[in-house]
């Protein structure tokens, strides 16, 4: 917990002064009932008008500090706490950022939201109660204690029978409590999970007719939250019962014990009113302390989760560079026996062995059947992930010894599964390049074969893409991903699978365009589609994981039988 000392740093003024002005609200709650004690015995029991003026603009004098004291405070906890909450959720994202792909893999996007949101929100709770509360709960404990036994203490003595009995029931209750809201917490994770899963997908849930499945699961999920958080809230609801018991039992105990005092003399009226308050007052900064107690075992649940995030070590870093400032400048790409698993814990190697050399501005075409680690493979380049065992070099260099920032800026690459973002298409475009002209944004599209159709949509360059690129076409959307990548002058660009939406025509227009716009890149093309690869200088053909041809297409049409299957598969395909 040590490590969130760093986020009140910066807000210490509020963290002191907020507590102090709560001071003196305390200090004014418990000098009101001695107030009102001298007004009954000094001022009412003699009669003395003049007397009960003066203390009471006392009081009201008293009232106007409190008042101001009980704003400070609040404004400072608020102003603390959200100030606190708002750093800490900055660098949970920011660290978010930074995860690699197999750390994202770890934690799902769900429960990431969840404690970017709902946990963070605990804590700032936490933070703001404990600023209030922290010096006014003991405060008014012990203000109430000293008055009360100052005032009588033989009646004080009621303190000593109640006050323990109490702080055992809160006690157990707490105790009780505490687990029940770590498990509501983790329902709630599962519910978010769900939500997200459902409404990132929901078009999949639609076009399945998986509705009323998606319905079912989630409200499974829902009601498995309720009853967790019924649980929890159930043993919460005996606290308030159970003070207001002990606290109507206690004042009983004051009137009847201090009545019989009064009646003999012993007492004054004014110091029983008092001291009723002064009970109850010590009751309250109890309930208080327990209130405080209960959301510090919500918000350290909380923090705990939020602290997985910010300790999570990142597995692809810079530490390696030993180059931080050398750019990717050839596009040379060479595989040194490299393998690699996704699950480190005795899974299958996912590649195997895999070597070869791609020369800067040559086209590598990798074909193979679906799961066989054409992802795999090409993800190693600009390091989505690490190698297990071999080495990975671009321009002769390993691709851990650039920086992250280099080496990932030469290389362009359009994923399998890509995404726009809600915004325009010029917006999109200049991801790949923000300084980019408007000839070189068009030389790109139409370089993608896509500057056709932008120029088909009434808005053009300015059509606002929804959300994920929606409102266009697969492949559109698959077309304006290539332009952004290619905006980035890469010196490596990576397509994987990038043209499967497009009609071969185009599809070969595109490749037409690459071999006068793009000569120098090297480019690393993964198709399913043989006549998507023919023309590359060098074809890779891939098997479980595994290299099982090298070589041009009539290469390998004579020697590879892999290659052959696919090819008069196709072929076949495309006679019938
Ligand atoms: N895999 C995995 N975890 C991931 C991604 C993939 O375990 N996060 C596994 C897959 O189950 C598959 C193997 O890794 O068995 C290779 O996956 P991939 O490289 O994505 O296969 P591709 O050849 O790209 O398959 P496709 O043609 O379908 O894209
Ligand atoms: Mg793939």
């Amino acid at each position: 917990m040590k490590q969130y000392l760093k986020y009140i740093k910066p807000y210490l003024v509020s963290f002191v002064v907020g507590p102090l002005l709560m001071i003196v609200e305390v200090l004014g709650e418990v000098l009101m009932p001695y107030f009102m004690s001298l007004i009954i015995n000094e001022g009412v029991a003699n009669r003395n008008v003049s007397y009960i003026v003066g203390i009471g603009l006392t009081m009201v004098l008293t009232a106007f500090i409190m008042m101001a004291g009980g704003i400070g405070g609040a404004y400072f906890g608020a102003k603390g706490a959200i100030s606190f909450a708002a750093d800490v959720r900055r660098d949970v994202f920011l660290k978010i950022q930074k995860f690699s792909f197999a750390n994202i893999d770890k934690f799902s996007t769900g429960s990431l939201v969840t404690r970017l949101t709902n946990d963070i929100t605990q804590m700032q709770n936490l933070v703001n109660m404990a600023l209030r509360m922290m010096l006014r709960a003991p405060g008014m404990l012990i203000g109430a204690i000293i008055m009360a036994f100052g005032m009588n203490p033989r009646l004080a003595l009621v303190i000593l029978v109640v006050g323990p009995l109490l702080a055992l029931a809160i006690f157990c209750i707490v105790r009780v409590a505490f687990p029940r809201f770590d498990i509501m917490q983790k329902k709630l994770d599962f519910v978010n999970s769900g939500i997200q899963e459902a409404l990132t997908n929901v078009r999949v849930i639609k076009s399945f007719v998986r509705g009323n499945y998606e319905e079912e699961k989630f409200s499974r999920a829902n009601d498995d939250l309720k009853e967790a958080s019924l649980n929890a809230f159930r043993v919460m609801i005996l606290m308030m019962p159970v003070m207001t018991l002990a606290m109507n039992l206690t004042v009983l105990a004051v009137v009847w014990f201090g009545g019989k005092q009064v009646i003999a003399g012993e007492m004054l009226v004014g110091d029983l009113t008092a001291f009723i308050t002064y009970i109850t007052q010590i009751l309250m900064s109890l309930m208080m302390l327990s209130m405080v107690l209960l959301q510090s075992s919500r918000a350290i649940a909380s923090a705990r989760r939020v602290q997985e995030v910010l300790n999570e070590t990142i597995d692809l870093t810079d530490d390696q560079a030993r180059y931080k400032n050398l750019e990717v400048r050839r596009g040379k790409i060479e595989f040194k026996n490299v393998s690699f698993r996704y699950y480190k814990d005795n899974h299958e190697k996912v590649l195997e062995n895999i070597s070869f050399v791609a020369n800067p501005g040559e086209i590598v075409g990798i074909i193979g059947s679906t799961g066989c680690g054409k992802t795999s493979l090409v993800q190693m380049i600009p390091r989505l992930y690490d190698a297990d065992e071999g080495e990975v070099l671009v321009d002769d260099v390993n691709v851990r010894e650039y920086s992250l920032y280099h080496l990932r800026n030469g290389v362009g690459m359009v994923l399998q599964k890509n995404v726009l973002f809600s915004g325009t298409i010029e917006e999109n475009l200049l991801w790949g390049d923000e300084k980019a002209s408007e000839d070189v944004l068009s030389a790109a599209a139409r370089a993608a074969q896509a500057e056709d159709f932008i120029n088909s949509f009434i808005d053009g360059y300015d059509t606002e893409l929804g959300q994920g690129g929606v409102n266009v076409s697969g492949g559109q959307k698959q077309r304006l991903c290539i332009a952004r990548a290619l905006l980035k002058k890469p010196k490596i660009l990576i397509l994987d699978d990038s043209t499967s939406a497009v009609d071969t025509a185009t599809e070969s227009r595109i490749r037409e365009s690459f071999s006068t716009s793009l000569k120098d890149t090297t480019k690393v093309i993964i198709a399913q589609r043989i006549t998507s690869v023919m023309d590359a200088d060098r074809i890779l053909v891939m098997d479980e994981g595994k290299i099982v041809g090298e070589g041009k297409h009539m290469e390998l049409l004579k020697s590879c039988e892999a290659y052959q299957e696919i090819y008069y598969s196709q072929m076949d395909k495309e006679a019938s």
